[in-house]
């Protein structure tokens, strides 16, 4: 509990905050890609606000009746649409770039050494490792549930918590596996970067690299139903050995 508050509201934010504006930390090389990405684009999104209310604001004032009751007759300039025509095709190509970089690469699976099943189910997540099996032919199987207000201990998350998060290593290459047993969902957690629909019938692919240790919290982001808003997702980055260990004691349940 109390490395849950630790990790929380101390060091990292791998939960939505009272009135959060900006993004959660990010705990994947993607996360980061895109915050950077945000940011390039924020560069050019307040440049291009700025230029254009000013326009804007200067053409009201110009072309104000009282001030110029007989406007300037002129339609055409060929330096301005040049101007306006050539700059709008460098800015776009400016933040094509990088978003094609950074969208290939979230779209590369590289090679994975864990393969995680996550399916949606109303209202829950169920998770499968089946890179394991014990004596009996078992592999890992389990459902995740949201903990209900009424038990919640002091410093878990209203709606946030689940008695059986997902857990993976840290440093590892993970690919997840994403789909639903009913109707449709989205498997989402801001700090790894990853919001993936689950569709009935259809095998989602995404993957995962997470750089450092902790609870990550998401939630369902498709609307799937009346408890819709009640399936939210813990994802327990651990170290290597500690994902061993917790392996060997889910393989002997
Ligand atoms: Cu499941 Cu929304």
């Amino acid at each position: 509990m109390l490395t849950q508050l630790f990790y929380n509201q101390v060091i990292y934010s791998d939960s939505a905050e009272d009135w959060q504006l900006g993004f959660q930390d990010p705990a994947t090389p993607i996360m980061e890609g895109i915050i950077n990405l945000h940011h390039d684009f924020m560069f050019f999104i307040c440049g291009i606000s700025i230029f254009v209310s000013w326009i804007l604001v200067r053409t009201l004032w110009h072309y104000q009746w009282t001030k110029n009751e007989y406007p300037s007759a002129m339609v055409h300039g060929t330096i301005i649409e040049i101007v306006w025509t050539i700059t709008p095709s460098i800015t776009l190509l400016a933040i094509a770039i990088p978003s094609f970089a950074l969208l290939y690469s979230m779209d590369e699976i590289i090679a994975p050494a864990i393969t995680i099943k996550t399916v949606g189910h109303q209202w829950y997540w169920s998770y499968e490792y089946s890179d394991y099996m014990n004596e009996e032919n078992n592999t890992i199987m389990f459902e995740s549930y949201m903990v209900p207000e009424e038990d919640l201990t002091l410093g878990q998350l209203r709606l946030l918590e689940v008695d059986n998060p997902m857990v993976i290593p840290v440093n590892t290459h993970v690919r997840l596996i994403i789909t639903a047993a009913d109707v449709l969902h989205s498997w989402a957690v801001p700090s790894l970067g990853i919001k993936c629909d689950a569709v009935p019938g259809r095998l989602n692919q995404s993957s995962l690299f997470v750089k450092r240790e902790g609870l990550f919290y998401g939630q369902c982001s498709e609307i799937c139903g009346v408890n819709h808003g009640f399936m939210p997702i813990v994802v327990e980055a651990v170290s290597l050995p500690n994902y061993i260990s917790w392996v060997a004691n889910k393989l002997s349940e």
